[in-house]
């Protein structure tokens, strides 16, 4: 089968599956579409694809699940039988149940997987955690996952026979909250609006960018990353005992496993 587009659906808040994503796909000899997740859209935008594209799914891990922002897209996502592959990135603590979730969500909506990988990076709240990955070796091992897939794609072979496992349990985890909800500086903050923007639950009011909704908010720090005044903050409290928590249970030099 001579394959389409190579179409890349993610959800990134501090760009690092981002990155992941584009080096994975750098490897793959297709034209390639983009369709980032992060930025919050009243519209859900349709993601219906062909048998001949093939997508790649990126995710950071949030609570050991998929985000729930992201899984909100797939009411308008379906496949043809289109193959897939999977990332997920997470802040070198566990990705415990999420790639078995995302794999069982996209399979369900008419795709087939040919490959996943789970890559541990800096965590997106306790950044001293996985400091700089992915790092010039990861991106390697990054890397050498596109070329694999890109073979895959490119081979006669037929995609039915492939059959690919990944680690997690049913049910799921209980999906949790890191629960650090950014707060403003009022002081410093110039009502530009930006945080209001790019926020990937729409947490934040256009109208008055100083509040947060608590209820909307994913804790997810894109806000707090971008803000140029550096308005937005986590509590220093808070952010400290997740840290001693953090510190306990996260390995900066976790491995990537990929699974093909
Ligand atoms: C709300 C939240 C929950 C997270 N939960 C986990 C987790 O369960 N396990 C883990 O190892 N890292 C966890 N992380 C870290 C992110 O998965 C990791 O830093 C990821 O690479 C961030 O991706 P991004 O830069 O594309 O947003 C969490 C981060 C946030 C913000």
């Amino acid at each position: 089968m001579k394959m389409n587009e190579l179409k890349l659906v993610y959800f990134s808040p501090t760009g690092t599956t981002r990155k992941v994503v584009m080096e994975t796909a750098s490897r793959i000899s297709l034209k390639s579409v983009s369709f980032d997740l992060t930025v919050h859209k009243d519209k859900k935008p349709s993601l219906k694809f062909k048998n001949n594209d093939f997508v790649i799914f990126g995710i950071p891990v949030y609570g050991g699940r998929v985000p729930a922002t992201f899984l909100r897209y797939f009411e308008n996502l379906s496949g043809k039988n289109t193959p897939a592959a999977l990332i997920a990135t997470y802040g070198c603590r566990e990705y415990e149940d999420a790639l078995l979730e995302l794999k069982t969500e996209v399979e369900s909506r008419g795709f087939k997987v040919i490959g996943a990988a789970a890559f541990p990076t800096e965590h997106s709240i306790v950044r001293s955690i996985g400091l700089g990955r992915p790092n010039k070796e990861d991106l390697k091992t990054i890397s050498d996952y596109g070329i694999q897939l890109n073979r895959r794609i490119h081979s006669e072979a037929a995609f039915e026979g492939i059959q690919i496992t990944v680690p997690g349990n049913t049910p799921y985890r209980k999906p949790g909250s890191a629960g650090l909800v950014p707060k403003t500086d009022v002081s410093l903050c110039t009502e530009c609006g930006h945080c209001a923007k790019v926020c990937p639950s729409g947490a934040i009011p256009a109208k008055d960018p100083k509040k947060t909704d608590k209820k909307l908010c994913v804790s997810c720090q894109k806000c707090v990353r971008i803000c140029k005044e550096k308005a937005r903050y986590v509590s220093g409290m808070k952010l400290r005992m997740l840290t001693d928590r953090l510190n306990k249970v996260c390995k900066s030099d976790k491995d990537a496993e990929i699974f093909l």
